[in-house]
């Protein structure tokens, strides 16, 4: 059966304003600077050891640079500044694993970047020892590892020795194939290329594979894009992410490169994604939420249909019970309800490292109102409904009242039949599944907090700190 989402172009217009992408609540903005590693340590040490782990590993290199790129990255052709890194990552996950009573599972591991398989293959043996001799590593059908692989940076037996090291997954960035994209956005990569890693990663028996896709790129058009995705459907990945560019030039200087007269006007880049959507739901994608689809029989929508899907700083994850540990530059941890970040900045993170202390730059405490805010936002991206009798019983409140605020100024959506509320909960239609994060929005104190703050500062509005920190939904 194929699935029908409704693509109304004036609804999603209307609607379509900068907000975050909630893979965390409070999301990373408001994340407060803290001056010392003393309570990542205490986090580290008290947590409960029977809650599984997942890890997540930055390796921030990349040999060329995409103008499009907006993550944390360092480009460089000096392959040899990956060993010093290396020796920083290894001493920040000794200094943690020590930290850890008793001998967690770990349930899941991400390597993301930047690009993981900057690394040699030598260097990825050494790290992947390294770690199993640090952290006991669940061999269950169920434990995720996984991999982000740009297929440039693959020697012949690269993926091999990966699958060899324990990887399960992995993803591959391909963004678009059209050649005249490809040249405006400085990254070369032939059809033939991906369907070769398609095929190679699919008979060493990796799973879930996925691939990133961005619309809104220089010079794509429809006709561009459609001719992109009857192509990559032919490889058939299991899961899709199908980014919207965020272009925000101010922020990442890489992106000064491409000129704005060539990127779709804000009419052809809808068009781009209504057609993808269509196309995808058509030959049997579902739609999980928030830029991302998956084969119907893929974990992600089965996870989603028995109601047991997550989020968190990996996206929609099946691991959602695990406490997040992050190594290496910019990375981010969540141990039970506090969040925690890594400096963004190699020299600071350096700097931490060998001065024998944590590289934490900052965190966030929650208190039991962020936590009600996050079981709704997270159920509505996750499931999209928010049960009262449930959010009531575990937090001892009573969510109507609690939320009536709330709940009125969800009128308008309710109005436009994006969602309904009922005696059981609030409930997002088919026709408000591409929008529901506005709904999350009103759950948003601190956003609302931010908006009425950035009315009243008029004279700092036009700062660039000021401007959206978010793109748009669309
Ligand atoms: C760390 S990269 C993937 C791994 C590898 N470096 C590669 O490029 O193949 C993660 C993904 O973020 C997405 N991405 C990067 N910059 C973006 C931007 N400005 N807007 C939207 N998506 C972006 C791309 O789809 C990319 O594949
Ligand atoms: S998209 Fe991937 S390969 Fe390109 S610059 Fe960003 S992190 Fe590096």
């Amino acid at each position: 059966m194929t699935e029908k989402l409704h693509w109304d172009p004036e609804l999603i217009q209307r609607y379509n304003r900068s907000g975050p992408r909630y893979t965390s609540y409070p999301t990373a903005v408001e994340f407060k600077v803290v001056e010392s590693d003393q309570v990542e340590k205490d986090l580290l040490s008290q947590r409960d050891p029977q809650v599984p782990l997942s890890l997540y590993l930055h390796i921030p290199f990349c040999a060329h640079v995409c103008y499009y790129c907006g993550c944390n990255k360092i480009v460089t052709k000096d392959r040899s500044k990956s060993e010093p890194y290396l020796e920083l990552l290894k001493t920040e996950i000794d200094r943690k694993a020590e930290l850890l009573e008793g001998h967690p599972i770990v349930e899941q591991m991400h390597w993301g970047g930047g690009t993981p398989t900057f690394l040699s293959d030598e260097q990825m043996v050494d790290l992947m020892d390294y770690l199993r001799s640090k952290f006991n590593f669940s061999s269950a059908d169920s434990a995720d590892y996984s991999i982000e692989i740009d297929p440039r940076e693959l020697r012949p037996n690269t993926l091999k020795l990966l699958r060899e090291l324990g990887f399960n997954r992995t993803s591959f960035g391909v963004q678009d194939l059209n050649e005249k994209v490809q040249q405006a956005v400085n990254r070369i990569q032939p059809e033939s290329m991906i369907r070769q890693v398609m095929v190679e990663a699919r008979e060493l028996g990796f799973r879930s594979i996925n691939i990133d896709l961005i619309y809104g790129l220089p010079h794509q058009s429809q006709q561009t894009f459609a001719q992109t995705l009857d192509v990559i459907i032919d490889m058939s990945p299991d899961r899709l992410s199908v980014f919207n560019y965020a272009h925000l030039p101010e922020r990442f200087k890489p992106q000064r490169r491409i000129k704005e007269e060539d990127l779709p006007s804000p009419e052809e880049k809808l068009a781009i994604l209504g057609n993808c959507i269509t196309t995808l739901t058509e030959v049997g994608y579902h739609y999980v939420g928030m830029d991302h689809f998956a084969k119907t029989d893929d974990e992600l929508s089965r996870a989603q249909g028995n109601k047991v899907l997550h989020r968190n700083f990996q996206g929609y994850t099946t691991h959602g019970d695990c406490d997040l540990i992050g190594f290496g530059v910019s990375s981010i941890s969540q141990i039970s309800d506090r969040y925690l970040q890594n400096s963004p900045d190699i020299k600071v993170y350096e700097e931490a490292i060998t001065n024998n202390t944590l590289p934490v730059v900052k965190l966030i405490e929650t208190d039991t109102d962020d936590l009600i805010r996050r079981q709704v936002i997270m159920e509505l991206l996750c499931h999209d409904q928010m049960i009262f009798s449930e959010l009531d019983q575990e937090f001892e409140i009573n969510s109507r009242t609690y939320f009536s605020e709330e709940l009125a100024k969800l009128s308008p959506m309710v109005e436009d039949a994006l969602l309904t509320i009922d005696a059981n909960g609030i409930h997002i239609t088919e026709k408000g599944r591409l929008l529901v994060r506005n709904a999350c929005m009103v759950f948003d104190t601190y956003l609302n907090a931010n908006i009425i703050q950035s009315y009243s500062a008029s004279a700092d509005a036009s700062t660039p700190a000021n401007r959206p920190r978010f793109s748009k939904a669309i």
